[in-house]
């Protein structure tokens, strides 16, 4: 049966990272105590920056990422690791590099594969997933056309860790870091929607007023592959975690209880 994500207004961007940090430290640290490890799915772009600040104030005041193994959701096709809008280079300036997580824990997907061994390498980073026993948590943003991850509109559900072409809302709004739009590479290797939805818990944040519309749409019951998003109303374990002007559209009496 399809359900609605659970909804959770927050004042600012900064109260719900918080937020978001404090539940993951929890997770890491209750795993870490039981001699076990935490699995989490990570997501890049601007709407992460503040849970990542975060987690790296958790582990200056003593959280440990020892036992945490990450999955990032994607990566752009064509570029190498040093190149500064890659996702491999997001996360460690980000995140990797001021957490004691062992470098060998950390998954991203490489943009630098031949096409020949492109499917070879989408294959391996699902069995990484498993191998490691699947994602405890899976953080999302969202895309102003509904994409999670990079399942742009007309995604199915079905599919797993492969290669996608980039929808023209997501170059549009790219081309900025990248100096025009045709600097923006036209390919990425993405976690499909299948993947996502196995996470055992999603965390989906969104801010700014430019993902209202949106939000609306992905609360609004009714599933389309032409809002990626809607898929998370598939899975029961998955909340949104918006700020003041993305939750602007959103009428509470709108949402169960
Ligand atoms: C990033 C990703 C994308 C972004 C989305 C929102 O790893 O998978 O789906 O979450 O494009 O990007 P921002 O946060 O920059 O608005």
């Amino acid at each position: 049966m399809p359900k609605l994500p659970s909804y959770h207004l927050f004042p600012t961007a900064e109260t719900a990272s918080k937020t978001l940090a404090a539940e993951i430290g929890e997770l890491v640290s209750s795993r870490a105590a039981a001699g076990q490890s935490a699995v989490l799915g990570l997501a890049t772009g601007s709407t992460p920056i503040p849970l990542y600040e975060e987690l790296v104030c958790l582990h200056r005041n003593g959280l440990s990422f020892a036992n945490v193994t990450t999955f990032n959701l994607d990566e752009y096709l064509g570029l190498e690791r040093k190149h500064e809008e890659s996702y491999w280079h997001f996360m460690h300036t980000h995140l990797f590099d001021h957490i004691n997580i062992p470098p060998g824990n950390i998954h991203i997907p490489d943009g630098t594969v031949a096409d020949e061994n492109l499917q070879g390498h989408c294959l391996d980073f699902e069995n990484a997933i498993v191998r490691a026993g699947g994602i405890d948590l899976q953080v999302l943003g969202i895309g102003r056309n509904g994409h999670i991850g990079f399942n742009e509109p007309g995604a199915s559900p079905e599919v797993r860790t492969h290669v996608t072409s980039l929808n023209e809302v997501t170059i549009a709004d790219a081309a900025e870091s990248f100096d025009g739009p045709q600097n923006v590479p036209a390919r990425a290797i993405t976690m499909g929607v299948g993947t996502i939805l196995d996470a055992r818990r999603v965390v989906l944040l969104a801010f700014g007023g430019s993902k209202a519309g949106i939000i609306k749409r992905a609360l609004t019951p009714g599933i389309t592959s032409e809002v990626p998003a809607t898929y998370l109303q598939l899975h029961d374990n998955v909340s949104f975690f918006v700020d003041a002007d993305a939750g602007a559209a959103i009428e509470p009496s709108s949402l169960p209880e």
